[in-house]
């Protein structure tokens, strides 16, 4: 990576975690831009040093905005803080009875599709021989070989998919930016309102705020090198199997 990182781009900077990990970068790094992305640019946090841009699928407002931060010299790190665990018409389902076409559709446009698109603009925008980093945010319960419990089907399958873009993204990105690193983060349980409807059963003392949480992955994103991309990892460095 360019050290200290100069240009850093957040996917989802209206969420707990995306807003918390801007902050985060604009406290460490002091003379880094932060280029904030979300689906309503109201919604993000007013941070000096931070340019806004409209998040959504279409490929050409991804070009364009990725052609303006190209011509500003393209991005050290890419960091995706995008996704949908409920909304106020879906709900993780408990039972495979209560799978729904359009529930699905929409968790898999937040949590696999969305993620995707990010790459396909913004991964060539990463240096091509200095150590650049994408990293997005993904889940534990994403794993197949941890799911002893079931359920949240759309979640779990979607956040799975997403290791699997970052798998193949990691293998393609080798061949033409050496030095790059594409990971999957596990952000820990963090009080946002992604979680807040399942916090009930959840120790206080485990339940981590969005600033701690994203400090500590942006502990791992500067440490992180080529050898481990294409993994996941969470909160606490652990590596988080398939
Ligand atoms: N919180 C946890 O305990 C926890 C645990 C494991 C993994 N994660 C993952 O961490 C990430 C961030 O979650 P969070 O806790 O910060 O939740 P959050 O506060 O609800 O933030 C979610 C973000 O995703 C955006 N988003 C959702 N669907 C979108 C769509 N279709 N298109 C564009 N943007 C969309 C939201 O935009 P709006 O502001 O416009 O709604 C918001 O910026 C998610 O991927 C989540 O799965 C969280």
């Amino acid at each position: 990576m360019a050290f200290p990182p100069k240009r850093i781009a957040v996917f989802g900077a209206s969420g707990a975690l995306g807003a918390a990990f801007t902050k985060a970068c604009l406290d460490r790094y002091e003379s880094a831009t932060v280029f904030c992305f979300a689906r309503s640019l109201e919604r993000i946090p007013a941070y000096k040093r931070t340019q806004h841009y409209s998040l959504g699928l279409e490929d050409n407002l991804m070009q364009t905005s990725a052609g303006a931060i190209k011509a500003q010299g393209g991005l050290d790190i890419i960091f995706v803080a995008t996704g949908q665990l409920h909304s106020p018409t879906t709900q993780p389902e408990k039972t495979i009875r209560f799978l729904s076409a359009t529930a699905m559709e929409e968790t898999f446009l937040a949590n696999s599709i969305l993620p995707a698109l990010i790459m396909k603009h913004y991964l060539p925008l990463l240096p091509r021989h200095n150590k650049g980093v994408f990293a997005a945010i993904s889940a534990r319960v994403g794993s197949i070989s941890d799911n002893f419990l079931g359920g949240w089907y759309s979640y779990r399958a979607s956040k799975a998919a997403l290791n699997m873009l970052i798998r193949c993204a990691a293998i393609e990105m080798q061949r033409t930016h050496e030095k790059s690193v594409v990971i999957g983060l596990h952000p820990g349980t963090v009080d946002s309102a992604l979680s807040k409807p399942f916090q009930r059963n959840i120790p206080e003392q485990q339940l981590l705020t969005p600033s701690k949480s994203a400090v500590m992955m942006l502990d791992i994103i500067e440490s992180c090198n080529q050898s481990q991309s294409g993994k996941c990892f969470a909160y606490d460095r652990t590596e988080i199997s398939p």
